[in-house]
């Protein structure tokens, strides 16, 4: 995905877009480029590479103007180049634009542009869109009205022409698009945090809108005519925006765990805290008596929280309830029906594979939720019931506080179904009240020695492979324990249910070979043990995720990263932890971008 921004105003746009493009960064950081309106011409400047190349180039060649519209970019089609950076412009170089998404008739459009003699200076898809605009006359909303049905894909898009330079035109069918309203100034950009310490008035557009912003106005209308959009004002503090003294956005996303966690329960439960309280949500209770079967539809990190969502609605509940990645679900034909919940699960809420299965199961007539951590974002706006979690703007792209706090929505949403099908009893009480300790807990877990933690750390980083293992609903603990590792330290990990490493994985045992087990205690330990015990017979090092006297994961464990016991359905939220500091002390160790992985972005809005 990409950051977009545009602003008109009183004020200079560079230092405008430059800071909202920092703000951006995390979504994409290939490229980045910015157009800024002289009275009669577009000035353009971009750059490859992070963004504080093309900083440089604004720093050396300073762009006057009030009216502007920046890109930062994950690159999908062409090379992160300079040629390939946005704003893309068309041949006469009156119109600029910058694009999120992707455009699916790409080679047919550039087929066209190529019989009709158009020289294209890049390998891009927006390239299409600035050369098509271009190709129209009349105003820059009028070219947009023209343009608009053509355009095949996913695209958010803001648009500048040097014939109307007091104007923003901003276009979406797919990624976000949010406009803030300034005084004497207006915003329009991918993501509230990019504008949210500027203003709080935000209009999100809706597929197909098309707005047009001055300094003084936004008019918004779609193919078929002017629109109303409602006015919503944020509760975001942007204080929350900044690493507030931490070295990355993750380490300070790790410790905010607790208070993240504290906050999600707290939405949920009732007054006295005693149950958990979904009625706000929308649940209409003779739809939801209707639901016989649970589908949980992800992507990356995510997708494990769903797997241990699966754990806890089948264990809570008795529905059975299937998991697939986005990217399969929506395409596999799934057995769908009205008796079917299906919850998109999406800390961003935009993340294109999610969306697609979303709306696949909506078409079907499935009762459709989102459990997403962005008031407003497309999964949520889809959704007939959504969950927030309540983690807060997460930056870092390896998602943390969006992780264990989906774990919690999906605690918090199975004891919901199982009270509403009459199934409460002790362990509701025992659950609930364990829940609202969890985030000490967690406060514990961040707790760790450093000693141990340097061993462990030292450990992995001087090899280029390594296993994580877990039984029942820790599994998907070690896989994800395993996606942290490999997404920021750039090391294989593979995780792996510890019952099935005798069946292939073993083979790669040698000595000192870094097994990573997640062992707190659960019914299953016991066997989880014995799975150690066969890879410390090959030499291998284990590093366990445990309680720190544990005395039979001692016996076969080289480091012990301490945890304290919760129930062990609560036990993934907690034996995460480690995992997730484990990976991030390994990519700090190894002096890599934490917060900015190579080739990642922190919500994949293309397929
Ligand atoms: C996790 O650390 C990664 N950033 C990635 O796997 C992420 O979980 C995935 O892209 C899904 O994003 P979403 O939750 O915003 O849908």
């Amino acid at each position: 995905m990409c950051g977009i921004i545009g602003y008109v105003g009183e004020h200079q746009a560079v230092p405008v877009i430059l800071d909202g493009l920092r703000r951006l960064e995390y979504r994409g950081y290939d490229s980045a480029g910015m157009a800024v309106m002289a009275s009669d011409r577009i000035q353009i400047l971009r750059a490859a590479g992070k963004l504080a190349n093309l900083e440089e180039l604004a720093f050396d060649q300073p762009l006057r103007g009030s009216v502007g519209v920046g890109h930062t970019r994950w690159a999908t089609h062409g090379a992160p180049t300079e040629a390939n950076a946005h704003p893309q412009v068309d041949a006469s170089g009156h119109v600029a634009v910058v694009h999120n998404g992707i455009l699916e008739n790409y080679s047919q459009l550039r087929q066209e542009f190529r019989e009709s003699g158009v020289a294209l200076s890049s390998d891009t898809d927006t390239e299409l869109i600035a050369q098509l605009l271009g190709r129209e006359s009349g105003t820059l909303e009028e070219r947009v009205l023209e343009v608009f049905p053509r355009l095949v894909g996913q695209f958010a898009v803001v648009a500048v022409t040097r014939d109307e330079p007091d104007t923003v035109v901003a276009f979406r069918q797919g990624p976000p698009l949010v406009v803030g309203l300034g005084d004497d100034e207006n915003i329009v950009a991918s993501d509230v945090v990019a504008l949210l310490h500027r203003t709080k008035r935000v209009i999100y557009l809706e597929n197909g809108d098309i707005a047009v912003v001055h300094r003084d106005s936004v008019r918004i209308t779609d193919l078929n005519g002017q629109v109303d959009r409602m006015v919503e004002t944020l509760d975001w503090d942007p204080g929350r925006m900044d690493k507030s003294g931490y070295r990355h956005y993750m380490l300070k996303e790790i410790h905010e765990q607790p208070d993240a966690i504290r906050n999600t329960v707290r939405a949920y439960l009732s007054s006295d805290r005693t149950t958990v309280n979904l009625d706000g949500l929308g649940f209409d209770p003779e739809r939801l008596a209707e639901v016989k079967r649970v589908h949980l539809v992800a992507c990356g990190t995510s997708w494990h929280a769903c797997l241990v969502g699966k754990f806890l609605l089948e264990h809570l509940t008795a529905l059975p309830t299937e998991v697939d990645y986005g990217s399969e679900y929506r395409y596999r034909e799934p057995l769908v029906g009205e008796d079917v919940l299906v919850v998109g699960v999406t800390q961003s809420g935009e993340t294109a594979d999610t969306l697609a299965a979303m709306e696949l199961a909506k078409e079907q007539g499935a009762l459709l939720g989102t459990i997403c951590n962005v008031r407003g974002s497309s999964s949520w706006r889809l959704a007939e019931v959504s969950m927030l979690t309540q983690a807060g703007p997460e930056i870092g792209v390896a998602s943390t506080k969006a992780f264990t706090t989906q774990l919690v929505a999906l605690m918090l949403l199975a004891l919901a179904l199982r009270r509403s099908r009459g199934l409460a009893d002790d362990l509701d009480r025992e659950l609930i009240h364990q829940l609202q300790r969890l985030p000490l807990a967690v406060e514990q877990a961040l707790e760790g020695e450093e000693q141990i933690y340097d061993h462990a750390t030292e450990l992995l980083s001087e090899a280029t492979d390594s296993l994580y293992l877990g039984r029942g609903c820790l599994y998907p603990i070690a896989l994800e324990g395993a996606l942290k590792l490999k997404e920021i330290s750039y090391l294989h990990a593979e995780g792996y249910p510890a019952g099935e490493m005798k069946h292939g994985p073993i083979a790669l045992l040698t000595d000192g070979f870094p097994v990573v087990a997640v062992a707190p205690a659960t019914p299953t330990r016991e066997k989880l043990i014995g799975n150690l015990m066969e890879v410390r017979a090959r030499g291998a090092t284990v590093i366990a995720v445990a309680e720190k006297h544990a005395q039979d994961v001692s016996q076969v464990a080289d480091l012990i990263l301490p945890i304290p016991e919760v129930h062990h359905l609560l036990q993934p939220i907690v034996a995460v932890v480690p995992l997730q500091l484990l990976a991030y002390r390994v990519a700090v160790e190894l002096g890599l971008d934490v917060d900015q992985p190579r080739n990642l972005a922190k919500s994949v809005t293309v397929e």
